[in-house]
């Protein structure tokens, strides 16, 4: 019997530790308070049970507040994990970046990060703020509908899970289904979320 594992979902995952991991919070921090506010006060904002625009100046905060260290962290690490999958990309870069506070109690749908307008190659998340039990984030088999997909674990194991924590990035490419578990701690969970694209 031969089985051939093809068309892997790889997820990449890093804890920033350190003077850098201190520094990019106390950059994020900064304006962090003040995207809040300004979040708050938008229509398309409060339609969703977690905060978060859709409006274009929100989806620029790297460039709208000039997180430099910020920025860079997340293009090294976007760096390591496409030069991986597309060893031939050379210019990377991020075109959309925007924060998510999740309040006590919310949570986010299943969706992706591809539209045809905007195909981002990888999306991730940079958890800023991120209580125990505050809500993972949970990938699903790209393989969405197919009536193959189990719950079981095999080898077509169809959920995976990684606990939001301070300070850690997730990537993944961005046609790769994920949500958000519910916030069951007493406090708000904020992230920042970001699409990369190879230009
Ligand atoms: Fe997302």
């Amino acid at each position: 019997m031969k089985i051939d594992l093809w068309f892997a979902t790889p997820i990449y995952s890093h804890d920033l530790q350190g003077d850098r991991a201190f520094l990019i919070q106390q950059e994020l921090k900064a304006i962090i308070q003040q995207e809040y506010n300004q979040i708050l006060t938008q229509d398309d904002a409060n339609a969703r049970s977690y905060i978060q625009s859709r409006q274009p100046e929100h989806r620029q905060v790297l460039h709208k507040y000039d997180l430099v260290h910020t920025h860079e962290f997340i293009l090294e690490q976007a760096a390591l994990f496409i030069k991986k999958l597309n060893p031939k990309a050379n210019h990377i870069e991020i075109r959309e970046s925007w924060f998510n506070f999740y309040r006590p109690g919310d949570s986010q749908e299943v969706h992706t990060h591809v539209h045809h307008t905007h195909p981002s190659f990888v999306s991730g998340s940079f958890y800023l703020d991120a209580p125990e039990n505050s809500g993972d984030i949970k990938f699903y088999h790209p393989n969405f509908s197919a009536p193959i997909a189990t719950e079981e674990v095999g080898l077509e194991t169809f959920e995976a899970c990684y606990t939001a924590k301070q300070n850690r990035i997730v990537l993944f490419r961005s046609h790769v289904p994920h949500s958000v578990m519910p916030n069951r701690s007493s406090k708000t969970r904020i992230s920042l979320s970001f699409n990369v694209y190879i230009a």
